[in-house]
């Protein structure tokens, strides 16, 4: 729409400056001509919603539980939602959520599918990025396998208000990639001593890499009440005697026989037991995470400072 002039005619929606003695064609000649006058514009700021990582040191201590049980219910708050199996080669997401996808992030990675095409709707509503189970050249990404990543999670921070990563066990280069990338890392532990000791094992890298400054914990599968709590202390007190990151406490989840005894095809457990202790306990969970990773939605980042670019620069260190 033209603006008003003080004078009520429309106002010439050119400011004058920019107005040309040769007439309405001869406008912008010398641009056409001879090129652009003035400098590049910067480029756009992107948008992004938050992306966080859940993690462990140890395989089995139920980050793919954590990541979609929480992708479910962060779905039921009206978020939309999408779940990253970052678990190369042994990804396990789908059966979780009660799907069989054909295409996975293999075929992204090797430029044969656009992350778009591969997306699963779940029945209880987050979408999958399914991963690739049992290929085993997955297991070792080569670096224009890891852009190509880095670029599908930009499109996918771009289109949802929450990206949740389930990276794989360890401290392979790509899960370590994969945590820095992220905008928060959830850390899931259990009580015994290897999984601490592998944890902080994680800790000790992620501080060494300057990648975050806060890493939020889970303790899972917790025999006794209290027991969550006294072993995030005793985590969080060798973090601060030996790192500089601060490590937030995001809570415990019970042990429960009802999450070892799921069949194949089961809905999540945050479908079939709502007022379970169990998922009690991971809505807190959530509701934490949100206040510490969130809000979640997509907000500006400035050029450099967005997924792709994070992962292009930690992919030089890492
Ligand atoms: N809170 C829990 N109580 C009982 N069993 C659990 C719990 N969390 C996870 N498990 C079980 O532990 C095993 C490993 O969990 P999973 O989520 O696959 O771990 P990860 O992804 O870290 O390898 C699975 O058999 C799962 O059912
Ligand atoms: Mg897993």
């Amino acid at each position: 729409m033209l603006r008003r002039s003080p004078f009520g005619a429309p106002a010439d929606p050119q400011p004058n400056s920019k107005r040309s003695a040769l007439g309405p064609r001869g406008h912008n000649v010398f641009e056409r001509l001879f090129g652009h006058a003035h400098p590049a514009p910067p480029p756009a700021a992107l948008r992004e919603a938050p992306i966080v990582a859940i993690a462990s040191g140890k395989g089995g201590t139920g980050k793919s539980f954590l990541a979609t049980s929480l992708a479910v219910l962060l779905h039921a708050r009206a978020l939309r939602t999408a779940i990253v199996d970052c678990d190369f080669g042994l990804a396990c997401d789908h059966l979780l959520l009660g799907v069989k996808p054909a295409l996975h992030l293999q075929h992204v990675l090797q430029r044969r599918a656009r992350v778009d095409e591969i997306l699963v709707a779940t029945p209880h509503g987050p979408t999958l990025v399914p991963g690739a189970a049992g290929v085993r050249q997955m297991a070792r990404l080569t670096d224009a396998e890891l852009e190509a990543f880095g670029k599908a999670l930009a499109t996918l921070a771009a289109t949802y208000d929450a990206i949740l990563l389930d990276v794989g066990a360890g401290l392979s280069p790509q899960n370590v990639l994969t945590c820095c990338a992220a905008d928060f890392v959830v850390l899931v532990t259990q009580p015994e001593i290897a999984a601490l000791t592998d944890a902080y094992a994680v800790i000790k890298t992620l501080a060494a890499l300057g990648a975050c400054k806060r890493v939020g914990v889970v303790v899972n599968r917790v025999l006794e009440p209290g027991h969550g709590a006294a072993t995030f202390e005793k985590l969080r007190d060798v973090a601060a005697r030996h790192t500089s990151l601060e490590l937030c406490d995001l809570g415990s989840v019970p042990d429960d026989p009802l999450v070892t005894q799921r069949r194949l095809g089961q809905p999540p457990l945050c479908v079939t037991e709502p007022r379970s202790p169990t998922v009690h306990a991971l809505v807190e969970i959530r509701d934490r995470l949100a206040e510490l990773a969130g809000p979640f939605r997509a907000r500006d980042r400035a050029a450099g400072e967005d997924v792709a670019a994070r992962f292009a620069e930690f992919q030089r260190v890492v």
